[in-house]
């Protein structure tokens, strides 16, 4: 069934460029992107969005990267997509993630307290849900 998730180019696959390149990817895969901005997260979205990491040793540099400039929210549409986004975008480590995919592509590893990983993608319907309200409440 034809499904939405949330996806979000972190600060680092801004600052790098890669914008157009993992968004080619996300469009050549076939799926639709219903909605896209680029903004500076702000806090409340950022507690809201990594509520479950909360209180993990990574959730405050987790926050710090992801609010230290500018990322890009989408919002992608297609058959199976929130699945389909998660293989396109590999495991969360970008040093072992498999070639072919997004992170294990283009990520590279920083010597710094969190993993950046250029994306996110969510991870069930209903976390699909729960984060575009968070970044696109006008989609409900
Ligand atoms: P993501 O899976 O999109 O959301 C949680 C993020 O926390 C993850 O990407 C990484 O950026 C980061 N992360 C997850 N696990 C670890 C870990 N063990 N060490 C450092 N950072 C992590």
């Amino acid at each position: 069934t034809t499904e939405r998730t949330l996806i979000l180019l972190k600060p680092d696959a801004v600052e790098r460029a890669l914008r157009g390149e993992i968004l080619r990817r996300i469009e050549a895969k076939g799926y639709t992107i219903v909605a896209l901005a680029q903004r500076t997260a702000t806090a409340e979205e950022l507690a809201a969005h990594y509520a479950e990491h909360e209180g993990k040793p990574f959730y405050a540099p987790l926050v710090e990267y992801m609010a230290a400039s500018p990322l890009v929210a989408v919002v992608a549409e297609g058959e199976r997509v929130i699945e389909g986004f998660r293989s396109l975008a590999g495991t969360t480590d970008p040093t072992t993630a498999a070639p072919g995919t997004i992170r294990g592509d283009l990520g590279r590893q920083w010597d710094a307290p969190v993993l950046q990983n250029l994306v996110h993608g969510s991870d069930s319907p209903e976390s699909a849900a729960r984060e575009i309200a968070i970044w696109f409440p006008e989609l409900g």
